[in-house]
C-alpha cells in the first residue's frame, strides 16, 4: 500500500503560538543578560582602553573619507575629473576602514560608540598641494596604526594585534601611491597637458570592496 505525501495541514495558529514561544524565550534571554549587565556581570571581551582607541580610529577613518570627499569635491571644481573619482574612491576606501573597525569592535563584545567628525579644509593651493596634504595625512594615520599596534602589544592582546596588521600593510600600500603621485606632479610642474594625462591615469581608479571573511 502506497503511502500518500500529502503535506499535513498546519494551521496558522500553530505557527502562530511557536513564534510567540520563541520570540518569549528570546526575551526572557535579553532580560536576563540586561540584568547581569546592570549588574556589572557582563564584560566585553575587549579591554576598554583598547576598545575606546579603536573607537577613536573608527572615527579617524570617517574623517580620512571626509577630508578625500572635500578633495574630491575641489577637484571637481578645477573640472580635473579623474582626479576628483580617484579620491572619491579614497574616500570610499576610508569609508570601508571605519566599518571593519565597527565590525571588529562588534565581534569582539566591545560597544562602537560614534562622535563628531572634524570638517575638513575645503581649499588648496594646487593637485600638487592636494596630494602633498594626503600624503602628511597618510603619514599620520600611519602614526596613530602603529600607537594602536603597540596598544595592543601592551595589553597582550593578540587579536587586536592580528586584526591591526591589515592596517600596518594597508598604510605601506596608501603611502606609497600618494607618493607617486607627489613625485609625478613635481614632476610635470606647471605642463597643464601632462596635467590632464595624469588626470585620465587617475580617473581609471575603481573602487573594489574589501574581502569579507566567510
Ligand atoms: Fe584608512
Ligand atoms: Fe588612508
Amino acid at each position: 500500500m502506497h503511502r500518500s505525501f500529502q503535506a499535513q495541514p498546519i494551521t496558522t495558529k500553530l505557527i502562530l503560538v511557536a513564534k510567540v514561544d520563541r520570540l518569549d524565550s528570546a526575551e526572557i534571554v535579553t532580560n536576563r543578560w540586561l540584568a547581569r549587565l546592570g549588574a556589572g556581570e557582563v564584560k566585553g571581551m575587549i579591554d576598554t582602553k583598547m576598545q575606546a582607541a579603536l573607537n577613536e580610529q573608527l572615527n579617524a577613518e570617517y574623517y580620512s573619507s571626509y577630508l578625500y570627499l572635500s578633495m574630491a569635491a575641489y577637484f571637481d571644481s578645477l573640472n580635473l575629473k579623474g582626479f576628483s573619482s580617484w579620491m572619491r574612491v579614497q574616500s570610499q576606501e576610508e569609508h570601508a576602514h571605519s566599518l571593519k573597525f565597527f565590525d571588529y569592535i562588534n565581534e569582539r563584545g566591545g560597544r562602537v560608540s560614534l562622535s563628531a567628525i572634524e570638517g575638513p579644509p575645503t581649499e588648496w593651493e594646487s593637485p600638487l598641494a592636494v596630494f602633498e596634504a594626503t600624503a602628511a595625512h597618510e603619514a599620520k594615520v600611519t602614526g596613530l596604526v602603529n600607537k594602536l599596534v603597540d596598544l595592543a602589544i601592551e595589553l597582550s592582546d593578540h587579536a587586536s594585534n592580528n586584526f591591526l596588521q591589515w592596517f600596518v600593510a594597508e598604510q605601506v600600500e596608501e603611502e606609497a601611491s600618494v607618493d607617486e603621485v607627489v613625485q609625478q606632479l613635481k614632476l610635470i610642474g606647471n605642463d597643464t597637458h601632462a596635467l590632464f594625462m595624469i588626470d585620465r591615469e587617475l580617473g581609471a581608479r575603481v573602487f573594489v570592496p574589501l574581502a569579507t571573511e566567510a
